[in-house]
């Protein structure tokens, strides 16, 4: 069965199309032909996921699954959450992005923060949902050359590293977006016999 993974980051899709089932022909957008940037309009995760999942299947008439990330950091109510790519501006720089960050938690204890996923899956006409987070915090400087992102600002709890310093198995295996991409690919595995 095709299934089109929406993403336009091919470090992310080959990740994931290594752990589909053997019944799961996974294609990107690239190729069946796509190459706009999916306009991510909505207000919360779920919603830009399912927005990004909603375009290719109308569009192409394919099944197709799309993932939206944030990070939610609690002494900012949550923010930047939704915004996180765009948190200190449209040139969506993670340095940028990680030096307003840690400026508005200047003096802050509460540091608490998590990564969430939310993947939306249109499969034969149905929608579902998995989310996948792991919880931490926002340490006080840059730390690590490892991951993307915000990972050289956030240590997940139960360890001293950022996710930055931590290798990248690590982060998989505990990290936000791998357990979504697992639960999907239990979903998945488990339909192939409905
Ligand atoms: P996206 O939904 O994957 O495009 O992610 C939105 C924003 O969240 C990105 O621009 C990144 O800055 C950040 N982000 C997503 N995933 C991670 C991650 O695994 N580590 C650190 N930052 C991330």
């Amino acid at each position: 069965m095709k299934l089109v993974f929406a993403t336009h980051n091919e470090n992310k899709f080959a990740e994931v199309k290594v752990l589909m089932p053997s019944h799961i022909q996974l294609v990107s957008l690239t190729d069946i032909g796509c190459t706009e940037d999916i306009p991510e309009t909505g207000s919360t995760l779920k919603a830009n996921a399912q927005i990004k999942a909603d375009y290719v299947t109308e569009k192409f008439n394919l099944s197709c699954f799309a993932d939206d990330t944030g990070l939610l950091v609690n002494a900012l109510n949550d923010a930047p959450g939704v915004y996180s790519a765009r948190y200190a501006g449209e040139q969506k720089s993670a340095e940028d992005n990680m030096n307003k960050l840690l400026m508005a938690l200047k003096g802050q204890s509460d540091r608490k923060a998590r990564f969430s996923t939310v993947i939306a899956l249109n499969l034969n006409d149905e929608r579902y949902s998995f989310e996948g987070t792991v919880e931490g915090e926002i340490v006080h400087q840059k730390k690590g050359a490892g991951g993307f992102g915000y990972d050289p600002i956030f240590r997940p709890d139960g360890y001293d590293k950022t996710f930055a310093e931590l290798p990248l198995e690590t982060k998989n295996k505990i990290g936000h977006r791998g357990k979504a991409i697992l639960l999907l690919i239990r979903f998945l595995e488990n339909s192939k016999s409905r």
